[in-house]
């Protein structure tokens, strides 16, 4: 029979084994999608300036969180939202990690992000919209949040050329319209990807 200390041991190092195996996981994710949408450029595209307010729909474990905090300062600030508790969780550790002081997380609901109304300069997400299983209720709560002229920017697979099966049959521009919102810029990023950004329709 296996002794007691034996047992304790294995299980021991199956976690930590397997935690390194979810770290990887991440990181290796982070990395590719950091190729295909690098922060930087991105951010350049969309104009992020230094004491800016953005508030960031779905994320995740900040891999734009954390290049968009950075880029805003300390007189600027993000509202990192998510509907996934222990993704904000992990997000807040990486940014104490890395002294960054201005980014405040938000645990929203499905249909609503739940920022702050009328604080937002932008309105930001990268890989979620295709995630996002009411499009147009979820842009109508997003749109208050905004100040005047504020845009909101969508980074993501290009429509059709994700599979998953949130996102088939969907008319992104339709939703787009749906919901009161105008394409100002349409830019391709990637083979696979592409940037809008939105603002509220003028007719
Ligand atoms: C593929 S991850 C992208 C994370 C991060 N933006 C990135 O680019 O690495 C999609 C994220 O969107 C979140 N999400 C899905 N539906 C959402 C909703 N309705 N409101 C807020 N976040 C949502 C998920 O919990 C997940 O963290």
């Amino acid at each position: 029979m296996m002794r007691r200390t034996h047992f304790f041991l294995i299980v021991f190092l199956v976690s930590i084994l397997t935690g390194c195996g979810m770290d990887l996981d991440w990181k290796a994710d982070e990395e590719y999608n950091n190729s295909v949408q690098p922060p930087e450029e991105v951010m350049n595209a969309i104009g992020v300036k230094e004491g800016m307010v953005i508030g960031e729909f779905g994320a995740g474990y900040g891999r734009f969180t954390l290049p968009l905090a950075a880029r805003v300062g300390e007189s600027g600030r993000v509202y990192a939202n998510d509907i996934e508790e222990s993704s904000l969780a992990f997000l807040k550790k990486r940014c104490r990690k890395a002294g960054l002081k201005n980014v405040r997380t938000i645990l929203g609901e499905y249909e609503d992000p739940l920022f702050p109304k009328g604080s937002l300069d932008m309105a930001f997400s990268a890989l979620v919209y295709h995630e996002i299983e009411s499009p147009v209720v979820f842009l109508k709560n997003l749109i208050p949040a905004l100040k005047p002229n504020a845009p909101i920017v969508i980074v993501d697979n290009a429509p059709g050329k994700n599979t998953e099966k949130s996102n088939i049959g969907r008319h992104w521009e339709k939703e787009f319209a749906d919901a009161g919102l105008e394409i100002v810029k349409r830019k391709k990023l990637h083979e696979r990807d592409v940037l809008f950004i939105l603002k509220i329709a003028t007719r």
